[in-house]
């Protein structure tokens, strides 16, 4: 049987380069597009690295050892270049999409709101409309449980409310969500999957690709990373107010792969179907700050120095995720826990000190 082509838009990108990776191991062929204007050529040649090694250690689908890997190819486009990407699509038959491509800083999207709904609007647009000119639509969407706002219960299920966005970034995801409800509503033959992440982190445990943000990260882990490999020079713990059982904020963390491994059951599950589907990836368990910073002591094997400072604008106590769909829909869950997580991030942190600029 023909390997289905699967384009990944934010190929390069750390949630994109992990999924393409569980793609390729799984039997599909990838067409990976990013513009690179956040991530690195090199992650792409890693993922190649990685599908190989997992085919000669036989951790790969049971098609994959009878027709060998599927073919990773990559364009330096941006999806905002609609001649550029309908080249793209012209090259050969794209079966699905799996849509990161994105701007995603919560504090830049404040400073630059027309920079983020120009590029993350626009360029799903572009997407969609190419998609559809060559007969593709099906597509999963990298969306995010800050839809949901500051929840009022939880652990959050795909039916809680969603909520205002407190910042640009949250709202285009909200927004994307709902452009692709309506086309569907438009044309039943989209068939959509909105994937809800919560907190994604950790590395492939090769430790040849990870997170590798530009400047100072925003978020928590890479942060602590950060600081263990010497790079920065304490944790800044944003509250300790919050009600909360040590009083600093708790979130549903899950390790990338687990995540990425989600993408590829959604793929399998939305074969030969229509409609939207909403879908929670979570783990289904809150971690609190300290926690993390304990577990990744625990993983690099040292003390971390950290301060706590005031709550950070926007930010809410908890979130957690009702995992329940997703395991009984897709036959997914996450199997790995904050200790692999944080393990895995400082493997990939201590082996690449400044990223893929090594
Ligand atoms: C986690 C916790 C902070 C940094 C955002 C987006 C989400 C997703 C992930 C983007 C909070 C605390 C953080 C630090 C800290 N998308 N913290 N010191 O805000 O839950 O989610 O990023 O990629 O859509 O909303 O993630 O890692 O920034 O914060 O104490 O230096 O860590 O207050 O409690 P967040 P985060």
């Amino acid at each position: 049987m023909s390997k289905k082509n699967i384009l990944v838009t934010g190929g390069a990108g750390f949630i994109g380069s992990h999924t393409c990776v569980e793609l390729l191991t799984a039997g599909y062929n990838v067409i990976a597009v990013d513009d690179l204007s956040n991530s690195s050529a090199q992650a792409i040649e890693r993922v190649r690295q990685i599908a190989q090694m997992e085919l000669e250690a036989g951790r790969v689908a049971e098609v994959v050892r009878a027709q060998g890997l599927g073919k990773l190819m990559f364009h330096q486009v941006n999806i905002l270049d609609r001649v550029a990407l309908d080249q793209v699509f012209s090259q050969q038959p794209v079966d699905a999409v799996i849509h990161f491509a994105g701007f995603k800083a919560v504090g830049e999207s404040v400073e630059k709101p027309l920079e983020y709904y120009h590029n993350n609007l626009t360029g799903t647009f572009t997407l969609c409309d190419v998609m559809r000119e060559h007969g593709c639509r099906t597509i999963v969407f990298s969306s995010s449980a800050t839809v949901y706002g500051d929840p009022d219960c939880v652990p959050l299920t795909e039916v809680a409310q969603k909520k205002n966005a407190t910042n640009p970034y949250g709202w285009t995801k909200w927004m994307i969500e709902q452009v692709l409800t309506d086309l569907y509503t438009a044309d039943d033959r989209w068939n959509v999957a909105l994937l809800r992440y919560f907190n994604p982190i950790g590395a492939h445990p090769s430790g040849l690709i990870g997170e590798d943000p530009k400047g100072i990260p925003n978020n928590l882990v890479p942060y602590v990373a950060q600081v263990a490999v010497g790079r920065l020079d304490h944790v800044r713990v944003f509250g300790s107010d919050y009600p909360t059982p040590d009083g600093t904020g708790v979130r549903d963390y899950i390790h990338v792969v687990d995540l990425a491994r989600g993408h590829v059951a959604a793929l399998q599950w939305m074969e030969g179907r229509s409609g939207v589907e909403v879908i929670n990836l979570g783990t289904g368990t809150g971690s609190s700050v300290l926690d993390v910073i304990h577990a990744f002591e625990r993983a690099c094997g040292r003390a971390l120095p950290y301060v706590m400072m005031p709550r950070r604008a926007g930010d809410i106590a908890e979130n957690y995720a009702d995992p329940t769909k997703a395991r009984t829909l897709l036959g997914w869950e996450a199997e790995y826990d904050l200790d692999q997580m944080c393990r895995d991030s400082w493997n990939w942190q201590s082996h690449n000190p400044n990223g893929y600029e090594d």
